[in-house]
């Protein structure tokens, strides 16, 4: 089992640059290489590419604050900068750059959230306006894109034991290590979490001094707090006394959750039942709440009062539901289909029992992922779902980066 790094080694282990450029044409890299030295930033944050390579490079390494991306080319323009706007973390402003002096493209642009649109050849005094906006030494207009926030994904068990942990967890792994998202994993059970145990990690991260007092809760706080998974998967959590009362601050959550979402692409709360008020607001916070069941009687009659108490139903498209455990007594499990007739609700995905896979992989602390199975694949394939580039749809697509 591993312990969290000091510090340093923490703020080391994920640097973000200030500006990245990604330019298909020797003459472009040249001339914002030179305009960007006047301001005294290296030359080797200048890249010869276009969108693809920043959506590639992006997808491997943190987002620099500003970028300046070239789409001379890139067909359907749009559509790319969709997919880069997926892969870019919150707070991103980008300027793009291209050979249409199209009156049509540049407000389709600014309209999708980029910040500014420079025409081929560049001239140095545009380079230097949009730089000074990129860099925040000149207003900007106020562009949905630089205001992005993660999303937050709320996991939360209808009872006791049908795998809510197990969920959070592995989807949280997946978001990060299929899907290349920088995580925030929470885990709210405060004295009986599971979530470090299965990434093989210590669960010691000063969250509960973040819940009782969030007046010292900042930036650093919690950059300091994040326990380590791997390149893009923190985790917050802690394994307090079983007997020691905790007094939550009715407002930390939600501060908590807003410094994360400015920083991460997701934050996945792992909501324990225990803590009503905490369950309360981290389903109240999501942008998806996954409500996790099993096939038993006790489970129906939970998912029946949570779905009373907290909204859970499908009428409200945050809500998704999954049958965990599946197959796990046999015939005598009641059917996946009756439960969807009695609940009035649809599984958005179906996860078998495997205890081979999934109970080997949590007594181990490995990722269940990197592991073959049923329940693997079943997990893997929501992460996707959960993840993935989402097709130009008929709302203005910038709405993906709100709830
Ligand atoms: N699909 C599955 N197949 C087999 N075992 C599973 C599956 N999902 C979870 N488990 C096992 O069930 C147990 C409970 O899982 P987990 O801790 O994720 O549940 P939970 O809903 O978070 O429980 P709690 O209410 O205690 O927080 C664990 O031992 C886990 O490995
Ligand atoms: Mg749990």
């Amino acid at each position: 089992m591993q312990a969290a790094p000091e510090t340093e080694q923490l703020e080391e282990a994920a640097p973000r640059e200030s500006f990245a450029a990604f330019l298909a044409d020797d003459a472009s890299v040249q001339q914002v290489r030179q305009c960007i030295a006047e301001m005294g930033l290296p030359p080797s944050c200048v890249h010869r590419g276009d969108i693809s390579t920043a959506i590639n490079y992006l997808e491997k390494v943190r987002s620099p604050r500003a970028l300046m991306v070239d789409i001379a080319g890139a067909e359907p323009a749009l559509t790319k900068i969709q997919h880069l706007a997926d892969v870019c973390e919150p707070g991103v402003s980008v300027v793009a750059v291209g050979d249409r002096n199209d009156v049509g493209l540049y407000r389709d642009l600014l309209g999708v959230g980029i910040s500014d649109y420079i025409v081929k050849p560049l001239p140095a005094y545009l380079i230097h306006k949009a730089m000074n906006g990129l860099l925040g030494l000149a207003e900007v207009a106020n562009t949905p894109l630089s205001h992005k926030l993660g999303k937050i994904i709320t996991v939360v068990g209808t009872r006791g034991g049908v795998g809510a942990s197990t969920l959070a967890t592995n989807l949280a792994w997946g978001l990060a290590n299929r899907k290349h998202r920088r995580v925030a994993l929470v885990d709210l059970d405060l004295k009986y979490g599971a979530c470090g145990l299965m990434l093989g990690v210590k669960s010691d991260s000063g969250l509960r001094e973040a819940l009782e007092r969030p007046v010292r809760v900042d930036e650093l706080f919690v950059r300091r707090a994040m326990i380590p998974c791997g390149e893009r998967l923190f985790l917050l959590a802690c394994q307090e006394k079983v007997n020691d009362p905790i007094v939550v601050d009715p407002l930390a959550l939600s501060q908590l959750v807003s410094i994360l979402r400015k920083e991460f692409h997701f934050v996945v709360l792992d909501a324990a039942r225990e803590n009503s008020t905490l369950l309360a607001q981290a389903l109240e916070l999501a942008s998806t709440r996954i409500v996790v069941v099993d096939q038993t009687t006790l489970s129906v009659r939970d998912m029946l009062g949570m779905r009373e108490a907290y909204r859970l139903g499908q009428d409200d498209s945050r809500n998704m539901m999954v049958l965990n455990r599946f197959g796990e007594s046999g015939k005598a499990g009641i059917a996946a289909k009756e439960m969807e007739e009695v609940v009035g609700l649809r599984f958005d995905s179906i996860v078998p029992f495997d205890a081979k896979s999934v109970v080997f992989a949590a007594n181990a602390g490995v990722p269940l992922l990197n592991r073959r199975g049923p329940a693997a694949k079943a997990i893997e394939q929501l992460a996707e779902k959960l993840g993935g580039h989402a097709p130009l749809s008929r709302k203005r697509w910038w709405q993906i980066f709100r709830k």
